[in-house]
């Protein structure tokens, strides 16, 4: 299974940190290309690999570590996503209402991502809070996963626990992006699970 970060800011840089801790060899892409990622990459020892926009949009797994603003410029890049793993960590700060048109962001970001499966999380914690050492007082930190397809869940489900974080997964519910989205009650949620 391969991976990549696509954005290279706080919660790029966070995830980026994560993969490097758990010894899994992650690409990562931004608009500015792998000299600018050459400090982050030397930290996190052959880890991180810096990549093109089009190599890290081949990966298993792609991570939207970028504004929402971008997501459409980066599903426009492949006409079939050919059933591949998109997460959304995205949230939708100075989105406008009426742009989401009543539909959970992930739903909206799904659109874009035609033939992909789309799964919501990362998106939960301040960057700040990401970055740190899930593991905490003798229990791992909570990360909830949401998607509409089962297997894409499972698999990101997986990445998440291989990352040190304790997942629970929303499965496939209605209701899931919603309580994920910005301004959901699972949004900001410090949960430290001790099982
Ligand atoms: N900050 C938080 O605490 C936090 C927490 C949870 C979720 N989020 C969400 O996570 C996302 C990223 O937030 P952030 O705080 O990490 O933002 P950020 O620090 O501003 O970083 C954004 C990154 O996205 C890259 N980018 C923008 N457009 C791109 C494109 N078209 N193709 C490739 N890369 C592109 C930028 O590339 P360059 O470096 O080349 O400019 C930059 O590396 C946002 O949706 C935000 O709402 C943020």
């Amino acid at each position: 299974m391969t991976y990549s970060i696509i954005g290279s800011g706080k919660v790029g840089t966070a995830l980026a940190r994560q993969f490097a801790r758990n010894a899994i060899p992650v690409g990562i892409a931004n608009t500015r290309g792998a000299l600018s990622l050459a400090a982050l990459t030397d930290e996190l020892g052959g880890y991180l690999i810096a990549q093109t926009l089009e190599q890290a949009l081949s990966a298993d797994v792609v991570i939207l570590a970028i504004p929402f603003s971008a997501h459409r410029a980066i599903g426009r890049m492949f006409p079939d996503w050919h059933n591949r793993t998109i997460i959304d960590a995205m949230n939708t700060y100075g989105v406008a209402l009426e742009e989401l048109e009543g539909q959970a962001s992930t739903d909206v970001v799904a659109r874009a991502f035609a033939g992909g499966h789309v799964v919501k999380t990362f998106n939960q914690l301040p960057a700040a809070l990401l970055a740190k050492d899930p593991a905490q007082d003798g229990g791992r930190r909570v990360m909830f996963v949401w998607g509409r397809d089962q297997q894409a869940n499972t698999r990101v489900t997986e990445l998440v626990e291989r990352l040190g974080f304790a997942p629970i997964s929303l499965g496939t519910i209605d209701d899931g992006g919603t309580l994920l989205g910005l301004g959901g009650p699972l949004i900001l949620q410090n949960i430290i699970k001790y099982q």
